[in-house]
């Protein structure tokens, strides 16, 4: 079978990641890469012997088929629409667009062209969360559970995440794996209420705290900060809640990293393989290959892009109104 010929929109931090694997499978070909800063384009280029280079996406529609959309997530939805209307295979990443009515361009353009579309939520390949997730769904902690994570750091470096009507900050751009797994697990969300603020001073909330109640009773809590100065961050928890039991989490410090299932006085070990994330990046790759060539339908497609996206936006929405803002109805 011929190569999968593949582009790169975007050579920023997420694209490295997706080329490095790419550029060890057998099945594909990198064969270009656009970005609109020529030098970055021109390095990236050159770190992985592509024939193609360009500012625009547009330039390499000829060369390829198949494309890893990573660029800023406002923008999206120009170049992934325009690349599923050329009938290319398009492997967009999250969240799928910065509003519904960029995603709904993109769904249009999918569903008149036919060419494959996979959204980017990584966690879906992660066996971690498949573990923990496995034992909520076993109902070994009882139901309804409530999810709890906490972080805060100085979040990534590119300035267009702290813009709202760019990468909308750490409630859209960071939180929506959140929801798209939420969504898998507990089913449809009834409401959400968020306050947050920005201590960076940009027009993003980069700080505050989240709380989506789901059809089921289940609830996620979200308290993040990407508000920190560089190099320095706060405690974390995460944590899942039920009446029967309590899982922890147990990444950092001495011995391998472990999650807990704790009932009244009985604990139950399970080991976390501490390379779960990079591997579920590789198992991506392998299903993009595989979507791009119609071996299989993408783990997550369009409709699951809009689904996290529409409880993203209500999150941000309750923490522009401060009001609890109902989803779905
Ligand atoms: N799934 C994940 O785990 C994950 C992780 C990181 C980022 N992301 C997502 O990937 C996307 C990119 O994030 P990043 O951290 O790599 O960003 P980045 O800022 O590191 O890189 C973005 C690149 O896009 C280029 N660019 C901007 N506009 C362009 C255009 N019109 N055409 C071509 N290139 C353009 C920039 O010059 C830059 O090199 C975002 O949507 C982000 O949310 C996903």
């Amino acid at each position: 079978m011929e190569k999968l010929k593949v582009g790169l929109i975007g050579a920023g931090g997420i694209a490295s990641v997706h080329a490095n694997i790419l550029s060890r499978d057998e099945r594909v070909e990198l064969v270009g890469v656009a970005d609109v800063h020529a030098p970055a384009a021109e390095a990236f280029a050159s770190r992985y012997g592509l024939r193609h280079q360009a500012s625009d996406y547009s330039a390499l529609i000829p060369h390829i088929d198949a494309a890893i959309v990573a660029i800023p997530t406002h923008l999206h939805s120009q170049a992934a629409a325009s690349l599923l209307r050329a009938g290319k295979a398009v492997f967009c990443e999250k969240p799928l667009a910065r509003t519904r009515e960029q995603a709904q361009e993109i769904l249009d353009a999918q569903s008149a062209s036919g060419a494959p579309l996979q959204v980017g939520f990584v966690r879906r390949f992660d066996a971690e969360w498949q573990a923990w997730a496995e034992v909520v769904r076993g109902g070994r902690i009882g139901s309804p559970v409530v999810w709890r994570d906490v972080q805060a750091h100085a979040g990534p470096n590119s300035a267009w995440y702290y813009e709202d009507e760019q990468g909308g900050g750490p409630f859209l751009d960071g939180c929506v794996h959140n929801y798209d797994w939420a969504l898998q697990l507990f089913g449809p969300a009834q409401w959400a209420f968020c306050h947050a603020r920005s201590f960076r001073g940009s027009s993003a909330f980069d700080t505050g705290t989240a709380t989506v109640r789901f059809q089921s009773g289940d609830e996620l809590l979200i308290s993040w900060s990407w508000g920190l100065p560089p190099r320095t961050s706060g405690g974390s928890v995460f944590e899942v809640l039920g009446p029967y039991g309590a899982l922890t989490f147990q990444r950092e410090g001495e011995g391998a990293p472990y999650f807990q299932i704790k009932q009244d006085d009985v604990v139950r070990r399970e080991p976390i393989d501490p390379d779960a994330l990079s591997k579920a990046y590789e198992a991506q790759m392998d299903e993009f290959v595989r979507v791009a060539r119609g071996e299989t339908a993408p783990t997550a497609g369009g409709a699951d892009g809009v689904a996290a996206l529409e409880l993203a936006l209500a999150v941000l929405e309750s923490a522009r109104i401060q009001q609890v803002v109902a989803v779905g109805s």
